[in-house]
């Protein structure tokens, strides 16, 4: 049941803290401070590219996977959707790792990539919430979330699992190419292993969240930013607002804003920012600082550095727990997803059965 929450969304977005903890329970050796995956059928340090696929929220999971393992591990990293990886024809390396992401292990696309990525000779590495499911069947190594049954269309919890999991899986494969030391694995190890915390205390921020709530509720078209590693936060927040609210909104990195988008800004289409102090800050704000002398409304998730730097320039602004920059995009997309929650409230939307959506969508 929904424990007393009004809908299902509600309760498993109460659930990050819960998800987040218990998956990473099962991943790290949290005395040690080090990440503890089943054992992988390859040595990353001999693998020449990781190919990720996933559909929806798992593929901005993904898309922020392929940042940490760029930047930590120095992997080479191609990523699509599965209904765009399935049919291009790209030449797979040999003793490549194909990524597979998803909630359900059912979505017909992801499950058609496995197929076809395994006869090319990849080995195939699944993320995956249900474990007992068609690709969980079909995968060498299964790494599993524990987020528990997701009963909304809106994927909440399980995203910050899979984020979770493709962390502690860009560690391990750092540890292995030696591209970090044990006193980094220790660190980021670490930092992960403080996000429950952090994380339940998203949750005494949700009145500033539905003040930004009422701004979006009244706009036809939303435009959500980001930079580097919370690019991919900007997507999701943006895929939930239309999802459950029916608002238009579109994602981008903020530095495309003036490659075309900044032409939409005015009064009514409010812009939502994602931006810790921590990543490419000042360049966000020089953005934000462009769209608001176009009248632009600027709405933003920061921390308390990022707070005063956005006062004037922010009309609303949520300032969330200090986290280290490795660890910001799991804990930026709580809020976001919040958002999008109180904003179909506000709409009167059918908040867990949103019109045309089915949770898991096992045809083409
Ligand atoms: O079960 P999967 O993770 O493979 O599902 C992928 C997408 O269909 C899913 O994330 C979808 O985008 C959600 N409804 C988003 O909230």
């Amino acid at each position: 049941g929904k424990d007393g929450y009004r809908h299902y969304m509600e309760k498993e977005l109460h659930e990050h803290p819960v998800a987040i903890g218990q998956t990473l329970q099962r991943i790290t050796d949290p005395a040690a401070k080090t990440i503890a995956l089943p054992e992988l059928p390859f040595n990353p340090a001999d693998v020449p590219r990781v190919t990720i696929t996933a559909c929806g929220s798992a593929f901005y999971a993904g898309m922020v996977g392929r940042y940490w393992l760029e930047s930590l591990a120095r992997m080479p990293v191609e990523i699509d959707v599965a209904s765009e990886m399935r049919y291009r024809e790209a030449p797979q390396p040999n003793k490549g790792v194909a990524l597979l992401i998803s909630q359900s292990g059912e979505t017909a696309d992801t499950l058609g990539v496995l197929r076809s990525l395994k006869k090319e000779g990849q080995s195939i590495v699944s993320v995956l919430n249900v474990e007992h499911s068609t690709m969980g069947r079909e995968s060498d190594v299964v790494l599993g979330m524990v987020a528990g049954p997701e009963i909304s269309v809106a994927s909440t919890k399980a995203f910050t699992a899979q984020l979770s999991v493709l962390a502690a899986l860009s560690i391990e494969f750092a540890r292995a190419r030696g591209t970090i030391d044990q006193a980094q694995e220790e660190k980021l190890t670490a930092s992960l292993l403080d996000l429950p915390s952090k994380a339940a205390e998203v949750f005494t921020r949700v009145e500033d969240i539905q003040a930004m709530a009422r701004v979006v509720a009244e706009a036809r078209d939303v435009l959500y930013l980001g930079r580097g590693i919370c690019t991919p936060i900007a997507y999701e927040g943006a895929l939930k607002l239309k999802e459950i609210s029916y608002i238009h909104a579109e994602a981008y990195a903020a530095g495309e804003l003036k490659h075309g988008p900044i032409s939409l800004i005015d009064r009514t289409v409010p812009v939502v920012a994602i931006a810790p102090s921590t990543i490419l800050f000042e360049k966000t704000l020089s953005n934000l600082q462009e769209a608001k002398a176009r009248g632009g409304r600027i709405l933003a998730f920061t921390d308390a550095e990022g707070a005063k730097k956005l006062k004037g320039v922010a009309e609303v602004i949520v300032t969330l727990p200090d986290v280290d920059a490795f660890v910001a995009p799991i804990l930026y997309a709580i809020p976001v997803q919040i958002l999008a929650y109180e904003v179909a409230l506000l709409k009167g939307t059918d908040v867990d059965q949103p019109r045309n959506l089915a949770k898991s969508v096992t045809v083409e």
